[in-house]
């Protein structure tokens, strides 16, 4: 676990430097960009510490959610309680709940309201979160995650990711229920299975290498060559072959074969297009167009090692 570790190494006044930023946040002084150095400034008396703040707010913990459970009691409650998200308490809580006197993230700007999520979760797959995809459009932590009224797992604000990712991405959604698609519908594979949502390396927020195909390599390593006879658009990018996210023909594929190698090849010394031998039967090349697939001749469409594979046969 990233976060716990963290905790441990913190000291003190970063908690109290929190605490201090979100306070001013609230009191409508301008926040120290996105560093956490703002000087420290909220002394330990600013904290209450959890008891207090159920006292009144009863309805509102985090019993049985993760930050309740990674609640540490050797650690201030300012490091791992209510505090640590809605910053020091006690002028709040004098103040008989003055709400100007405390941080609802509710109320804040999305990366304002990320930046008190990052203070502890800012590591390994949380470290590329500034300025990644989401971020920079305002999609915030809390747009997906709830802390107090989960859905799903992981706090999901959502049942479940597809339904999640789908109130925004429509569209990629909807692939899922093509013809042909990866088996997230099945349960097989998520969309966090290619994506980190929390920002990434890759384009597209993939989660895997540094290009589309070493994303997909990463599970279909057979693909991955280097072979000795390339067939060029592989090494290219399998996504101008496949959908990445379903499509209507077999194998994801962008298009209907014989079409999708048609695309490139009309100039083989096959007959190049349906209109030309096809229904010739005179042809002699007629056959290769039999059956509409390439492939059941071309077999090693990826590319192959074979010494006379130049043509993708074997
Ligand atoms: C003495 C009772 C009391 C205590 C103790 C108390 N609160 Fe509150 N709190 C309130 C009341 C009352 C409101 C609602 C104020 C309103 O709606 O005007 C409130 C509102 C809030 C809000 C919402 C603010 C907003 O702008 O919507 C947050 C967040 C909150 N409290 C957090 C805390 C935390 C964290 C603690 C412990 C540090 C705490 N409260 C302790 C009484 C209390
Ligand atoms: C991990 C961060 C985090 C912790 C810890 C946390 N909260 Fe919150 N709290 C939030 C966020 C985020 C919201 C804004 C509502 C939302 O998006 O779910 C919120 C909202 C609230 C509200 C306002 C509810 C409303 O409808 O506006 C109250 C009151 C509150 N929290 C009290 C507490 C109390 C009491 C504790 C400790 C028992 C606590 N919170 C611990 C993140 C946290
Ligand atoms: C004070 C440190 C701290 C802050 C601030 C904090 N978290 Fe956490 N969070 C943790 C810890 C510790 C865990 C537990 C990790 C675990 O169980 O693996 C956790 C777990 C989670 C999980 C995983 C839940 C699960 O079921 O696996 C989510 C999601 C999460 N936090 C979201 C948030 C969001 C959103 C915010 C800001 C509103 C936030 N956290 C603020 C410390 C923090
Ligand atoms: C676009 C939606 C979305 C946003 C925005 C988002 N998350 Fe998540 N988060 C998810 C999904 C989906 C998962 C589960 C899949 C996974 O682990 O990648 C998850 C998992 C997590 C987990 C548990 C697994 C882990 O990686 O430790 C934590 C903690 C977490 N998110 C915190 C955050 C924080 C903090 C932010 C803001 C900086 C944030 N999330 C922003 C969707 C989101
Ligand atoms: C609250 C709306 C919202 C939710 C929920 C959401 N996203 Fe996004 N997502 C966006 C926005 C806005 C962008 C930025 C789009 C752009 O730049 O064109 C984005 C960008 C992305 C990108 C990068 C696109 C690119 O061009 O680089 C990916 C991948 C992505 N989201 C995946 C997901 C996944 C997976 C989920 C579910 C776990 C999810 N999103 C949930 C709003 C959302
Ligand atoms: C098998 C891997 C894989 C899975 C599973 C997957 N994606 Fe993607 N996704 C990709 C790749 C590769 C790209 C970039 C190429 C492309 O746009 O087709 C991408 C692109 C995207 C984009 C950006 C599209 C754009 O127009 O730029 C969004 C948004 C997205 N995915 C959302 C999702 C959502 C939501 C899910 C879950 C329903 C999901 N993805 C599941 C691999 C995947
Ligand atoms: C996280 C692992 C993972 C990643 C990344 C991944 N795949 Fe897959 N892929 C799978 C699994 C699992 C299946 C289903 C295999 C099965 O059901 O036998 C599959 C199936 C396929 C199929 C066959 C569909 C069918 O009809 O049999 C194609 C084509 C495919 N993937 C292409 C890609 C492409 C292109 C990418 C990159 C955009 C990619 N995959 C990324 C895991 C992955
Ligand atoms: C030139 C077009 C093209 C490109 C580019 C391409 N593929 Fe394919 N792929 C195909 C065709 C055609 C099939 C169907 C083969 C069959 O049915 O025998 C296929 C089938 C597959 C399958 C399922 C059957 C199998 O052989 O396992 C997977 C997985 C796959 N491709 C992954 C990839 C990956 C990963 C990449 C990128 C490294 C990629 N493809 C690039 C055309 C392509
Ligand atoms: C995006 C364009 C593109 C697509 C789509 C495509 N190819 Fe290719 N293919 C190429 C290129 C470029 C070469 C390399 C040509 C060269 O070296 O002269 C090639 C080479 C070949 C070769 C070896 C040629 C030789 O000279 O020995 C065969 C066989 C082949 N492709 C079959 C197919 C089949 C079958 C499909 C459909 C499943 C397909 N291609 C889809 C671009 C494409
Ligand atoms: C019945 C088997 C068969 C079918 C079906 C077939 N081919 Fe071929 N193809 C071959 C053989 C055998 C060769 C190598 C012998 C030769 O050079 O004629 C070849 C060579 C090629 C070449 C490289 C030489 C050239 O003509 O430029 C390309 C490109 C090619 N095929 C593309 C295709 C495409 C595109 C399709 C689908 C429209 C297809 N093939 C269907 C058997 C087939």
């Amino acid at each position: 676990m990233d976060t716990s570790t963290t905790h441990r190494r913190r000291s003190g006044w970063r908690a109290f430097a929190i605490g201090t930023a979100l306070l001013a946040t609230t009191l409508g002084v301008a926040a120290a960009s996105r560093s956490q150095n703002a000087p420290p400034q909220a002394g330990p008396d600013s904290y209450v510490g959890d008891d207090t703040c159920l006292t009144c707010h009863e309805g509102q913990g985090y019993k049985g959610t993760a930050h309740g459970r990674s609640a540490n009691p050797r650690t201030p409650a300012a490091v791992q309680g209510c505090e640590s998200c809605h910053g020091a308490g006690k002028a709040h809580v004098d103040g008989e709940g003055d709400k100007t006197k405390i941080v609802n993230p509710k109320n804040l700007g999305a990366r304002e309201a990320s930046d008190t999520c990052t203070t502890c979760h800012n590591r390994k797959t949380h470290a590329l979160w500034d300025g990644s995809q989401h971020d920079s459009r305002q999609v915030g932590c809390v747009s997906c995650h709830s802390v107090h009224a989960p859905v799903g797992d992981k706090q999901l604000k959502a049942k479940d990711e597809v339904t999640l990712c789908g109130t925004c991405h429509k569209g990629m959604v909807n692939k899922q229920f093509r013809f042909n698609h990866m088996p997230v519908r099945e349960g097989k594979m998520s969309c966090s299975s290619c994506h980190n949502v929390h920002g990434s390396t890759n384009v597209k927020l993939l989660k895997a290498g540094t290009t589309i195909d070493e994303s997909c390599t990463s599970c279909h390593a057979e693909k991955r060559g280097p072979f000795l006879w390339e067939h060029a658009p592989v090494a290219e990018s399998c996504t101008t072959c496949h959908d990445a996210h379903g499509s209507n023909n077999d194998r994801m594929l962008t298009a209907k074969q014989p079409f999708l190698c048609q695309r490139c090849h009309v100039t083989s010394r096959h007959p190049p297009t349906v209109y030309e031998g096809y229904t010739l039967q005179a042809s002699q090349n007629a056959n290769k167009i039999f059956g509409k697939s390439c492939v059941s001749c071309h077999q090693q469409i990826h590319g192959s090692n074979a010494p006379s594979g130049k043509a993708f046969l074997r």
